[in-house]
């Protein structure tokens, strides 16, 4: 069966791969997911791409209801959910302080979820526990979607990451793609990482000592024979980056606070550094940016960071409908 499978019965075990289609079905890595299926999903972003362009919005998932469910902080993967579900005609229940909700009661997350999905059709979940969306998709009988599990994975941004790539320069395959700054508490680079393992791309991970890769990332990298280094010093790739990949450092995930202090302005991409980098090649960031990146770079047309977070609209729509089954 082709991605676009009918039947809607979640497939159980641990983020089972998407192989028999979208419908019903959770997304919780990015292991799930096939080159084939990103390729339908970016073709489904692009058509709402063109619909919000040309329209606005579409009555695709009328009558359906997201739940958008964040223990952590979040601005843009809460809105361009909130965005996405609107922009489909859909309506969501949006629990952005859980302070304020029954959790702070006490109650587990499974009984939330379960709770959730008895008035919501899909529930998007970030949470500070690595698995714990793993775990609510155990529960739930609706499509749970990860958008974080504290240092795992953020799936869904890895989608947009790679999208945005293959929209700006026109393929993932034959890139020098190098990640930057908290490679080991950030968790779009582990999800990026692992999807760029589908393609021929060489891998440089940036970082200081502190901060490098998880060795599990690393290892599976290296498994799937992707040319892949490591160094601390971003003047080894600027040159011959095409893709330069800029994180914060993720101070909420810190035990000591000297040890952020001493690497939370370890890398800052200035212009003169961008002089040094090729005419064709793109500065990508997930947000939110801290001193990473210098403003005065915003204006450069190799900073991509800011279409990069729209594309993560059009993301987002496409998998709404395709695990509702109306892509
Ligand atoms: C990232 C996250 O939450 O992991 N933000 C996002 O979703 N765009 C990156 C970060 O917080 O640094």
């Amino acid at each position: 069966m082709g991605n676009g499978a009918r039947n809607g019965i979640k497939t159980v075990g641990l983020a089972p791969n998407l192989s028999s289609g979208f419908y019903g079905q959770d997304i919780i890595s990015v292991r799930q997911f096939t080159r084939e299926n990103l390729q339908y999903i970016f073709a489904i972003a692009d058509e709402m791409r063109a619909v919000v362009k040309r329209v606005g919005s579409t009555d695709l998932l009328k009558g359906h209801v997201l739940a958008c469910v964040f223990y952590e902080p979040s601005t843009r993967t809460s809105s361009s959910f909130i965005a996405a579900m609107s922009r489909l005609g859909g309506s969501v229940i949006p629990i952005n302080e859980v302070r304020y909700s029954s959790v702070t009661k006490g109650e587990s997350l499974p009984d939330t979820i379960r709770t959730l999905e008895s008035y919501a059709d899909v529930i998007v979940l970030r949470h500070p526990e690595v698995g714990a969306s793993q775990v609510a998709a155990e529960y739930a009988r609706k499509p749970i979607i990860n958008a974080g599990d504290g240092v795992g994975e953020h799936p869904t941004q890895a989608l947009l990451d790679l999208y945005t790539i293959q929209s700006e320069l026109g393929t993932v395959d034959g890139l020098h793609v190098a990640m930057v700054g908290d490679l080991r508490y950030g968790r779009t680079v582990h999800s990026l990482a692992r999807l760029l393992c589908q393609y021929d791309v060489q891998m440089t991970f940036v970082s200081p000592e502190v901060l490098r890769m998880p060795l599990d990332v690393l290892n599976e990298v290296k498994a799937h024979k992707r040319d892949v280094e490591e160094t601390y010093d971003v003047h080894d790739v600027i040159a011959s980056a095409d893709v330069l990949y800029v994180t914060r450092v993720q101070r909420e995930r810190f035990a000591d606070q000297a040890q952020y202090d001493s690497v939370k302005d370890f890398y800052v991409i200035t212009s003169e550094l961008m002089g040094q980098a090729k005419e064709r090649m793109i500065v990508m960031h997930p947000l939110p940016r801290v001193s990473e990146i210098s403003y005065a770079i915003d204006n450069d047309p190799r900073a991509a960071y800011f279409r990069q977070m729209e594309n993560g609209m059009y993301i987002r729509m496409a998998l709404l409908a395709a695990v509702l089954g109306k892509a």
